[in-house]
């Protein structure tokens, strides 16, 4: 009889809601479905190079669903990272750890940084799965990841309740929503939000713009806006977007402006239902890939079909809101300003 597989699961990068949801649809599939050997691996890559792991039992699995975390812990190690001490000795240490454990296989939950790394291990020679995981939804290769939908629902509900102190004040409200290179949550949270002005990284804003655009809007009887923004869009170094563009609106349109920003309440707390049901069947999928031995591979979701792309085609690439993005247009077309002409 064939020895049962042994796989190793972490979780690297930011946290997001879903990942445990995720390790549960990995773990169980892999002991139910298949009576495979699950271990965790401590806060992410590092667990690897210390050793650190977490045996996982079906019970130790149950009752996770709906918790926001990660009960693996995680961190932001880049063990290929060049610049630092033991830049070649770590991949080194993460292959001799990975053969002394008997791995047959490493599920690595992540997101872009993560991919990277799981696509050089697998290029290394280790038996690698990934599953993409952020709130960002910047994964190259997925239509979706799991966490984003969480931080949609936090984002929107927060500008719904925007709204209500804005027209009592008769304000203009910014609120930052998180997202460094890519604005599929100010996008997504802008318009479900209703947000009058939506700024992503991607899309090049001029304030002059924006300050004529909210000066129409006050004078059309329209006494307070909802102006929606990413994090990473254009802003002087060590300012933050919201305070940045907060400032320059007030300046700019003379109505009282304040800032909101979100921070890590987008990725604390419970998945949404969306977000359970894409990770555990990103799980389960990881597990039939690794049962079929089909290894260096990232599960992806494209329409309603999950199925699976190569490590080195995603490795590190970022999925960003292209210029006329369906959304984008629908926006313009409610008149919606997105900073620009
Ligand atoms: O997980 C992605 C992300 O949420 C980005 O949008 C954000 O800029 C970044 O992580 C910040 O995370 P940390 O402070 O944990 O490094």
């Amino acid at each position: 009889m064939e020895k049962a597989k042994k796989i190793g699961i972490l979780t690297a990068g930011g946290d997001c809601p879903g990942l445990n949801a995720a390790l549960r649809g990995v773990g169980k599939t892999a002991i139910l479905k298949y009576g495979m050997e699950v271990v965790g691996i401590s806060s992410g890559f590092l667990g690897l190079l210390h050793n650190d792991y977490i045996p996982l039992d079906e019970a130790s699995l149950s009752g996770i669903l709906t918790l926001g975390g990660t009960i693996l812990g995680t961190s932001r190690e880049k063990p290929f990272k060049k610049n630092h001490q033991l830049a070649n000795e770590k991949p080194q240490l993460i292959k001799e750890n990975y053969q002394k454990a008997g791995f047959d296989c490493i599920v690595c939950i992540g997101g872009n940084g993560t991919m990277r790394t799981a696509s050089l291990l697998a290029a290394e020679g280790l038996n690698i799965i990934g599953i993409p995981k952020t709130i960002d939804n910047d994964v190259w290769g997925t239509d979706q990841t799991f966490g984003f939908d969480s931080a949609l629902y936090i984002a929107t509900e927060s500008i719904d309740r925007l709204h209500s102190t804005a027209n009592s004040h008769k304000r203009i409200m910014v609120i930052e929503v998180m997202g460094h290179h890519a604005g599929w949550l100010a996008l997504y949270a802008g318009m479900a939000g209703g947000g009058d002005v939506i700024l992503i990284p991607e899309l090049e804003y001029d304030i002059n713009i924006i300050n004529n655009y909210l000066k129409t809007r006050a004078k059309s009887g329209k006494p307070y806006s909802i102006v929606v923004i990413a994090e990473g869009i254009k802003k002087p170094k060590g300012m933050s977007a919201a305070t940045y563009i907060a400032e320059k609106i007030e300046e700019g349109v003379g109505i009282e402006t304040r800032k909101t920003i979100l921070g890590y309440i987008q990725r604390g707390g419970s998945p949404t239902p969306t977000d359970r049901l894409l990770a555990s069947s990103f799980g389960a999928y990881a597990v039939d890939l690794i049962a079929r031995e089909e290894y260096g591979n990232m599960v992806m979701k494209k329409g309603e079909n999950i199925s699976s792309l190569p490590l080195k085609k995603v490795g590190g690439k970022l999925r960003l809101v292209p210029e006329h993005h369906s959304l984008v247009e629908k926006a313009r077309g409610l008149g919606v300003c997105m900073g620009t002409p």
